[in-house]
Order: C-alpha cells, then sequence, then structure tokens
C-alpha cells in the first residue's frame, strides 16, 4: 500500500463545474484525463503552502470523528495526482485537533461496490462504541450505491484497517430514483427503536434527501417521504442534519431530540458550489418530516455557514469537549494547471465550533480553542483612531501566519449611507462598494497579506448602511487586488450581512486568521464568515504586511490583538 511522504504529497482538486450535456446544464465532477496521474518529482513548492491548516492534498471531508481519544479525518484524495480522479478515502488521526498523522488510506476501490470510486459519507459511532463508516461506491455501471465499513481492529488505537463486508450494498436507489446522483450518506441518529440516515439526490431539478430507517443498523429501508426536499436547487450533496440547543453554546449527540432542540439540515449545492442551510423542527414520529421554520430561505438565498470559498462541510460531535465541530473544504482559486505544479491543492478551514444564536435566527461559528495554542508573538494596539483614508500597520508578527482579533468602536452612526432595499446580494455589492470606495461609516477593517506599499492586498471590512428601520451591517472579504498576477485566478469580492444590532452597543468585531494563501475572517462573533484564498506575489513570508484602514468620513477607533501563529510540530509528515 502507498504511504504517504513529504515529496508525494499530491494532490488533487475537486472541481465541480458546469458540463454542457445534451439533456442541458448539469454540474459534474470535472475530469482532467491529462493531469489526474501526472505525479511531481521535486520537492513540493512552499510558496502559498499554509502553515497552521489543515494541508496534506486533499478534497472533500468524508467523515470527521471522535473515538476513544482520538480525532480521526477522512478525506478525498487522488493519490495519483494534483487533480480530482482516482478517489480514495485518505485517512490522518489527531489527538488535539492542530497535530496530524497521515496514516495509509482507509478505504479505496476494491470490490464490486465500490470498484470505480470510494466517495464521500460518514461515520457514526454506535452505542456500543463501535464505529461505522457510510460511504458511496461507484459500481461497474457507475452508479452510487451506499457502502458501510467497519475496523478491523478495535484495539488499534488509530483505526488504521477497515473492512468492507460482502453484504455491500446496504441502499440502493430504487427504480424511483436516479442511480447516478444518489451519495454521500450521513451519521445516522436513532429515535425509538430505529436508525435514521440520510443520503442527497435530485429528482430533475429538485434537490432531495432521502431518508432510509433501520432496526438492526443492517437492514434499510426507504422511507415513503423523504425528509425534505426544495424546488429548483439541482442536485444536494453533502447533506448533514443534526440537533443544536436551543441555548447555550453546548453541542448534542446526534441522536438528541426534544423540546429543548432545534435541527438544522445543511446542504452543498452541486450547480454553484455553495452551501446552505436552514433551521427548524424535526418531528420524528409519526411523519419523520424536517420542517424549516418559516422565517429561514429554504433555497439559493439561504443562510451559509462561509459566504467565500467554503464547501462539501461536515460536522460531527466531539463528546469529549461537548461540542459539535465543523470541518469545511476550501478549494484553490488558481488553475488545475498550477495545482499540478505546485503538488498540492485544497486545504481544510479550521475546525469551528458550532451553535445556535441566542436570538434563534442563526449559527455561530468559531475557531476551536485549540488554535490558540499556536500563537506566538503578540502585539497590540489600543484605542487606535482612523480618520478618513487613514491605514495604520500593525507591526511585529509574522503578517503571513497570524491570528488577528479587532474591535472597532463606531462613536456615531448619523453619517451611515442610506441602504438600497434592492440590494439583496451581498456579494454584489461588496464587488461595487469597495474598499477604496470611500463612504460615511466604513469601509473599516484589515488589509490581509498586502505588500509594504499596498499593491497587492485583501481587504476584509465592514461597512455600516442606514436601512429602513436598523442599521444594514455589510462585511467584505475582497480579492481582487490579492495579486500582482492576473491570470487563471479567481478573485471575487465575497460578501454577507451581518445581523448586528448597532444602536446601544456601536462596536463590532472582526477575527481573521491569515495562512499565506487563505485567509478565514470571522465577523460579530462568529455570525457571519467569509473565507478567501489568495496568491500574492509580493506579499509572501516576511513580505507581508497587515493594516487596520478606514475609508469612511467618520473616524472611528480600532483595538487590535495580534499574534504570530506557529506551525503544529506534526502536520501530516
Ligand atoms: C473553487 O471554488 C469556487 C467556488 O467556491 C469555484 O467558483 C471555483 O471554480 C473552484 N475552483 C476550482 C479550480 O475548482
Ligand atoms: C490489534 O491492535 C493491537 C494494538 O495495536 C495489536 O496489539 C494487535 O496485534 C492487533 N491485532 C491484530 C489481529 O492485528
Ligand atoms: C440523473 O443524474 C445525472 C447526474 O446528475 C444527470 O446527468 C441526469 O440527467 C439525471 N437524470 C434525470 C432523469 O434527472
Ligand atoms: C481609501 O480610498 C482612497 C480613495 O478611493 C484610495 O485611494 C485609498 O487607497 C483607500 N485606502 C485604503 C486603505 O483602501
Amino acid at each position: 500500500m502507498m504511504k504517504f511522504s513529504e515529496v508525494f504529497w499530491i494532490c488533487l482538486i475537486f472541481g465541480c463545474f458546469y458540463v454542457i450535456s445534451n439533456n442541458g446544464v448539469e454540474a459534474s465532477h470535472k475530469i482532467y484525463e491529462d493531469l489526474q496521474s501526472k505525479v511531481v518529482a521535486a520537492p513540493v513548492k512552499q510558496l502559498h503552502r499554509s502553515g497552521y491548516h489543515f494541508q496534506p492534498p486533499m478534497n472533500w471531508i468524508n467523515g470527521p470523528m471522535y473515538y476513544n481519544g482520538v480525532y480521526h479525518l477522512f478525506y478525498q484524495y487522488n493519490p495519483k495526482g494534483a487533480v480530482w480522479g482516482n478517489i480514495v478515502w485518505a485517512h490522518s488521526v489527531s489527538k488535539d485537533l492542530i497535530n496530524w498523522e497521515a496514516l495509509d488510506p482507509a478505504i479505496y476501490p476494491s470490490k464490486p461496490f465500490d470498484i470505480n470510486g470510494c466517495w464521500s459519507g460518514s461515520a457514526t459511532v454506535l452505542p456500543n462504541n463501535v464505529p461505522v463508516i457510510f460511504y458511496t461506491g461507484i459500481d461497474p455501471n457507475q452508479y452510487q450505491v451506499q457502502n458501510y465499513a467497519v475496523p478491523a481492529n478495535l484495539s488499534d488505537p488509530y483505526l488504521r484497517e477497515w473492512i468492507k463486508p460482502d453484504d455491500n450494498p446496504i441502499v440502493v436507489a430504487d427504480e424511483t430514483m436516479n442511480k447516478t446522483a444518489f451519495r454521500d450518506p450521513t451519521t445516522a441518529w436513532k429515535v425509538g427503536g430505529h436508525w435514521r440516515m440520510l443520503v442527497a439526490s435530485r429528482r430533475k431539478h429538485r434537490g432531495m434527501v432521502y431518508l432510509y430507517r433501520s432496526r438492526d443498523f443492517k437492514t434499510w429501508v426507504k422511507a415513503k417521504h423523504p425528509l425534505h426536499s426544495v424546488a429548483k436547487t439541482g442536485m444536494f450533496e453533502c447533506a448533514d442534519f443534526f440537533p443544536v440547543a436551543l441555548s447555550g453554546d453546548a453541542g448534542l449527540d446526534t441522536s438528541a431530540v426534544g423540546p429543548n432542540v432545534k435541527h438544522v439540515l445543511k446542504v452543498s449545492l452541486d450547480l454553484t458550489r455553495f452551501e446552505y442551510y436552514t433551521i427548524g423542527s424535526y418531528i420524528p414520529e409519526p411523519r419523520d418530516k424536517y420542517l424549516a421554520d418559516k422565517s429561514f430561505v429554504d433555497g439559493w438565498d439561504g443562510l451559509r455557514y462561509d459566504y467565500g470559498n467554503y464547501y462539501a462541510s461536515k460536522t460531527f460531535f466531539d463528546p469529549s469537549k461537548n461540542r459539535r465541530v465543523l470541518w469545511g473544504w476550501s478549494n484553490e482559486s488558481d488553475t488545475a494547471q498550477d495545482d499540478v505544479q505546485k503538488g498540492w491543492a485544497g486545504i481544510q478551514t479550521i475546525p469551528r465550533k458550532l451553535w445556535l444564536d441566542p436570538s434563534g435566527k442563526q449559527l455561530r461559528l468559531w475557531p476551536i480553542e485549540e488554535i490558540e495554542t499556536l500563537r506566538g508573538q503578540k502585539v497590540q494596539l489600543s484605542n487606535q483612531q482612523l480618520k478618513l483614508g487613514e491605514h495604520v500597520e500593525v507591526k511585529g508578527i509574522t503578517a503571513a501566519q497570524a491570528d488577528v482579533d479587532v474591535t472597532f468602536t463606531i462613536p456615531n452612526l448619523d453619517k451611515a449611507e442610506p441602504f438600497d432595499p434592492s440590494w439583496t446580494n451581498a456579494q454584489d455589492l461588496c464587488g461595487q462598494k469597495g474598499s477604496t470606495v470611500q463612504g460615511g461609516v466604513g469601509p473599516f477593517g484589515l488589509l490581509t497579506l498586502a505588500s509594504e506599499k499596498i499593491e497587492e492586498y485583501t481587504p476584509v471590512f465592514f461597512r455600516i448602511f442606514k436601512g429602513q428601520d436598523k442599521h444594514v451591517v455589510l462585511m467584505c472579504s475582497d480579492a481582487s487586488s490579492s495579486s500582482l498576477r492576473k491570470n487563471g485566478l479567481y478573485t471575487p469580492s465575497f460578501g454577507g450581512f451581518v445581523d448586528v444590532d448597532l444602536a446601544d452597543k456601536k462596536t463590532i468585531s472582526l477575527r481573521s486568521l491569515i495562512d499565506h494563501s487563505v485567509v478565514e475572517n470571522f465577523g460579530a462573533g462568529g455570525k457571519t464568515c467569509i473565507t478567501s484564498r489568495v496568491y500574492p506575489t509580493v506579499a509572501v513570508f516576511d513580505n507581508a504586511h497587515l493594516f487596520v484602514f478606514n475609508n469612511g468620513t467618520e473616524t472611528i477607533t480600532a483595538d487590535v490583538e495580534a499574534w504570530s501563529m506557529a506551525k503544529p510540530s506534526k502536520m501530516n509528515n
């Protein structure tokens, strides 16, 4: 079996693109036949390689899991090249979610029911403390079928070897369903005498999550009704369904139900490559239904975990810290040819703790506390005034690899620009009103990964508008000036609205995790998150700088705490 080594850390891109077929527009895994087995022989180039983000060559997360003191991360991986193809379940383990050890792949094509690929799935730890993996196998007909695998040796603390019993597959699409659009089984949950799990799919352009039930965890029967379906979304994938507590930030086991629990359904949209979620009620009896609360948009314009480059996410319950943890994948935004040259592609974002905001209107996400153990040298700017057009450097840290936490105070909101109610798309608005478009209150924020003379920079900022009856806060992470190199880079200005009430407490916070080619941003304590991938040419290593800036007529103040971030001592090597 292949052993991963530093030099041969070849990875893949999981590109899903629009492919025009005879039937119209379809999203599909883009296959780079010429590139998918191209192995780079030279040591991987380190430029843009992240320092503390999990970054072996990798792709979709299959199933994160905590088991007997060890975190397992399974991810989709192409052992033979830096673009999508030859998919296996790569496997890494950690005791702290910071340091990772790479093991041999856990699951790879070897049986008729997965001979053409081992795609995403999930792990479930049964009440007798036995973990089971569900995954999608691609069979000889290219059909997507659902399989299970169990550890070969429960005494092995790392669960290196997995067995795929011969009674697989456990679930296949019936005649009413689309056999080539049926994938990514979820973590199972149990209510009453039955286990349940979901498989994502489509019926024409309707996104579907089919529900399956089992008494013994072996024989699975499709429920009469899907758990949920939504018109006109296209294919759902990587569905995730889990409970959150009505109050507090503790996580819940996936089987939790009851009056103090709400449920979250998240789906990844294959057509657009973004995800959205709703919060609602799960009614297991008598009909096993999920009803999204009326106040949530159930479709393209729904709430997102992250308004940037973020896909194929999945949560798991971590009983050791009583929290729910979210993993998401951030693909490269340069070209497939670049990925082959670099020898790697795609990173995992920093795991995020996830809970229900006290308002009940959204989720909150925050980097797991363990990441703070990597904080080194610290600098502070207190009560830093920023007038129109000013920017002030945050000096004394490694700005290319840093953790920054700023609180902005806005003494007066009178100068806020009027908000036009037709501005419903935050990303479009960020595109129109960038950091150099002066405003009333804002734009103010950080210039991350900036060159000394600010030819290259990735601004992350807020702009505040006067709405109908309250202020509207826009948050943007703009990659359009992030690199002097233009060809082939995907450099959008991502944006999201932030649901904060500025009327009494006139402050807003921003935390940014900066790591060479990634900037992960958390606005207002994790209410709005945006991840950008950027490829500076000048603002690299010690030539990267960090500034706070204001380009609004209203003077604001910034309180900054910033840390250099260390590399974990063990990152998959
Ligand atoms: C990366 O993801 C973005 C969406 O987040 C998508 O637009 C882009 O095409 C993807 N790039 C590749 C190379 O897969
Ligand atoms: C199972 O794992 C334990 C602990 O690593 C090891 O001592 C034992 O030899 C393994 N058993 C088999 C059958 O491989
Ligand atoms: C089934 O799904 C595949 C893959 O998404 C798609 O190409 C095909 O058109 C679908 N068939 C129908 C009948 O919707
Ligand atoms: C502020 O706006 C001015 C005018 O558009 C622009 O020249 C300048 O670069 C902006 N400053 C920052 C820090 O973005």
